[in-house]
């Protein structure tokens, strides 16, 4: 089978968040199953590139779409790139989606749409790069147009060319961000009347949505874990879209990422203080004495170390840690925070390191190596997420022996175990339910936990630093939900029938 896996990004080369972690690990892990695996990014300015360029290939202008050059380059043993170079789009210093002030590129809509185009045609038959996918794999919404174009296409395809081209998937990481844009976008993407309806196309109220546009035509959804794949069907958590993944839920599912345990192995950590591993933890004590140095903590081998590392946001709960961390400096407990967003998020938790210099110390910025060492170097790991889509720290931390305080919700729900569940196999703090006092309860049971019963404590580090969370049983549930869509398959991966279309007025062309 032949994979596009499409991204806007992907570590080491560009990262925000978890999309960037799982664009790196996935594909290869897919490959690593015998298929044939290809990474589409945009070229941004200034990317750490490693490789050789082994391919050029010319995407003409046409119509509103400006020319473009594929590069393909092979990186020795990983899966190789094609980058979209279009330097008026794209060759941009910083992150991918907005300026150094956080303001969103206002041709992000021509940027992404681009993007999604140029997936969409390695999956035809003109190709820009001579290699046809025959599975197109979008990721959130700035690849989510993909499956639109592919669908288009598909339809004004006559019956004997429709086999040729390329089954979508869509991949939901964070329901939240969605690229919604003015209507007046859709002609300038080229985008048919057929496929902007409300009911059954991309319009959202009004405007349009290349997530919506994702969700509507993809031949196969999944999201980053079963929980979360139930909560956007809901009010709640759908943001507006959960009318129409209940319309799709047939076509939906849960599949929980995976981490990538050559980077995030606290025995072959290079960016750590010392090894560790669950049955040898005297690495784990020289790793929390470095971190507390490095930060300026006091260095009190009765306080318990909680680590955070994230987005400042509301998604992620900080608000609650602040106004819960007074509670935990008195009863023993001390606060390495890295992370950035927010502005009065920022302050309120710089007021807090000020107001307790031994005990919290606040980094703010992007800090890949500080990451590392505070998942290893913490006892415990704070993440009271509002929603988390999976949430990739609180595997990392179960995997570093430092057991994590989460809350109930999407993928942290469905990798962490409570400390008090029967059978013993508890790994972490899950709180009950999401609110100050939820994660009070859960932080004040973590420290008692910690102080009163090591044993109970070095039962939960252990219990978590032996679960498998490698990225090959993930890699295989997509490879499965691929093979339910291919050209040519007749029934969907949860064996429902396939859904029929109507063949709307879609432009002959692409
Ligand atoms: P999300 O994608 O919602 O931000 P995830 O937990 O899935 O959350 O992934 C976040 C990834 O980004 C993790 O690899 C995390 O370590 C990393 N990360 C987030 N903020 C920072 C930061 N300030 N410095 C270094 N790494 C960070
Ligand atoms: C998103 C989500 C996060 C998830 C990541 C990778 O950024 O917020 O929960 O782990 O994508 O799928």
């Amino acid at each position: 089978m032949k994979v596009l896996f499409a991204t806007s990004e992907c570590a080491p080369l560009v990262k925000t968040g978890g999309l960037g972690d799982v664009s790196a690990a996935l594909p290869p892990a897919i490959a690593a199953l015998g298929h044939e695996v290809m990474l589409l990014m945009p070229a941004y300015a200034d990317m750490p590139l490693q490789g050789r360029i082994t391919g050029w290939f010319p995407v003409p202008a046409e119509g509103p779409w400006p020319a473009a050059q594929l590069l393909r380059v092979d990186r020795g043993e990983g899966v190789p790139l094609l980058l979209l170079a279009c330097p008026q789009l794209y060759a941009r210093s910083g992150p991918p989606y907005a300026d150094a002030a956080g303001v969103e590129h206002p041709d992000n809509a021509l940027r992404f749409g681009l993007l999604s185009r140029v997936a969409a045609l390695i999956g035809t038959p003109r190709s820009p790069c001579g290699w046809t996918a025959d599975i197109v794999h979008a990721n959130d919404w700035p690849t989510a147009l993909a499956p639109l174009y592919l669908r288009q296409w598909r339809d004004a395809a006559g019956a004997a060319d429709r086999s040729r081209i390329a089954a979508s998937m869509v991949t939901v990481h964070n329901l939240a961000f969605q690229g919604v844009v003015p209507m007046d976008w859709a002609s300038r993407l080229g985008i048919g009347g057929a496929y902007l309806g409300v009911h059954d196309g991309a319009e959202f109220w009004g405007k349009l949505s290349m997530m919506k546009a994702g969700l509507q035509f993809a031949d196969a959804i999944t999201t980053v874990s079963p929980t979360y794949a139930r909560e956007i069907q809901t009010p709640e958590l759908g943001f507006g879209l959960d009318g129409v993944l209940r319309t799709r839920a047939d076509r939906l599912q849960g599949i929980l990422n995976g981490i990538d345990t050559d980077i995030w192995n606290p025995l072959r950590d290079p960016l750590i203080e010392a090894p560790f591993s669950a049955d040898r933890l005297a690495g784990k004590a020289a790793c929390k004495a470095a971190l507390r140095r490095t930060l300026g903590l006091a260095e009190d081998d009765k306080r318990m170390l909680f680590g955070l590392v994230g987005r400042f946001t509301e998604q992620k709960g900080i608000d609650w840690v602040i106004a819960g961390a007074e509670r935990l400096v008195c009863q023993g407990g001390q606060l390495a925070i890295l992370g950035s967003g927010d502005r009065a998020l920022e302050t309120a938790l710089r007021a807090l390191a000020q107001k307790h210099p031994q005990h919290v110390r606040v980094t703010v910025g992007f800090d890949e190596a500080l990451a590392h060492q505070i998942e290893a170097g913490s006892d415990s790991f704070l993440m009271p997420s509002r929603f988390e889509p999976c949430g990739l720290n609180q595997m990392y931390s179960q995997a570093y022996g430092t057991p994590p305080v989460v809350t109930p919700t999407g993928g942290l729900a469905d990798s962490v175990t409570d400390a008090a569940a029967p059978g013993g196999g508890g790994t972490g703090f899950v709180m009950q339910g999401g609110s100050q006092a939820a994660f009070d309860e859960a932080v004040a049971r973590a420290l008692a936990c910690w102080k009163d019963t090591p044993d109970t404590w070095r039962r939960l580090q252990r219990n978590g630093m032996q679960r498998d969370f490698g990225w090959p049983a993930s890699a295989r549930a997509y490879v499965r939900a691929y093979t339910g869509i291919l050209p040519g398959a007749d029934a969907d991966p949860q064996g429902a029938p396939a859904l029929s279309y109507k063949a709307g007025t879609a432009a002959a062309e692409y």
